[in-house]
């Protein structure tokens, strides 16, 4: 690809990979100083991710598809405090991503840990009930828009010298899940791009993990399990006998960005009050 003299000046990967050659940049940052982008922020986990960071003094860049209540919900962590920007992506969109990617550079010079987080239990339901429609919808999100933020994180993580990545899995990445065919095979997928992607990097010392959720208390498991007694029954499946929190998936999380984890790659941390055990 030929390019314009001086368009270097724009292209931040490039600025990174030249700062890179001139200073070593260590594997792991305090969380105190850390650089933080989260997908499908606004919400549930995404929501409660950010907030754990915040609280932990890092710079959060809250990331999602609806302006109002992204910026909102910046404004709210700027009154609290914390440092915080919102960035719209749709996480399905190349473009868009590549994007967040450069204002998060632009905005903070750094991007040191990314939780890709955006997902969609799209239309449950059985295998028979399935179309090129319903798969393409999950997977869009769910796999292609993991595999995209891995791409343009691990561009910059590369020519910084450092980065960590956590993806969104689910216990549905690891075992089925009747009517829930195409997401338990989305989250296999993400299972999958965590193992290799950290493969490929695991030598320059950025670290990618997953977290694997159970059935967590937001909006997606009520979209997903549906009325009171449906929720019931879920429930009763968990030998914990209770939802998860947002939070303790968070908590997960901020343990695999930080240095109490550096030999920690390519897993999956499995958070659901002993339903898989
Ligand atoms: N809750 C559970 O029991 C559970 C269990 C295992 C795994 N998970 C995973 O945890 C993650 C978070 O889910 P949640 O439980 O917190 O539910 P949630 O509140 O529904 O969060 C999902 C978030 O992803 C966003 N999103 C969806 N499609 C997007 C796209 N194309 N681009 C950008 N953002 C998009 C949603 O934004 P919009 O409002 O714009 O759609 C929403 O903010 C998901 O990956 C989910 O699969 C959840």
């Amino acid at each position: 690809m030929i390019r314009k003299p001086g368009a270097d000046r724009q292209d931040p990967h490039l600025k990174l990979k030249k700062m890179s050659t001139q200073t070593q940049q260590p594997s792991t940052f305090p969380l105190s100083d850390a650089v933080v982008m989260i997908t499908g922020a606004l919400t549930g986990i995404g929501q409660a991710t950010a907030l754990a960071f915040a609280n932990e003094g890092s710079r959060v860049v809250v990331s999602g598809r609806r302006k109002k209540e992204g910026f909102e919900f910046a404004a709210k962590l700027r009154g609290m405090g914390k440092t915080a920007e919102f960035i719209y992506a749709d996480v399905t969109r190349e473009g868009d991503l590549k994007s967040l990617i450069e204002q998060t550079i632009a905005k903070f010079g750094r991007l040191d840990i990314a939780v890709n987080n955006a997902g969609t239990e799209g239309t449950p339901g059985p295998v028979t009930d399935q179309t090129p429609e319903t798969y393409a919808a999950i997977f869009d999100t769910n796999v292609l828009g993991v595999l995209l933020s891995m791409k343009h994180e691990l561009l910059v993580m590369k020519a910084q010298g450092h980065g960590n990545i956590i993806n969104v899995s689910s216990t549905l990445g690891i075992q089925g899940g009747a009517g829930a065919s195409v997401y338990s095979a989305s989250k296999h997928a993400v299972e999958g791009l965590t193992k290799s992607a950290a493969l490929e990097v695991a030598a320059t010392g950025i670290r990618i993990n997953a977290v694997a959720p159970g059935p967590i208390d937001t909006d997606m498991l009520t979209r997903f399990a549906g009325n009171d007694d449906s929720k019931g029954r879920t429930k009763a499946k968990v030998p914990a006998q209770r939802f998860g929190r947002p939070e303790e998936v968070a908590n997960a999380i901020v343990f695999l960005a930080s240095d109490k984890s550096p030999f920690l790659t390519g897993q999956s941390i499995v958070i659901d009050g002993g339903k898989t055990a």
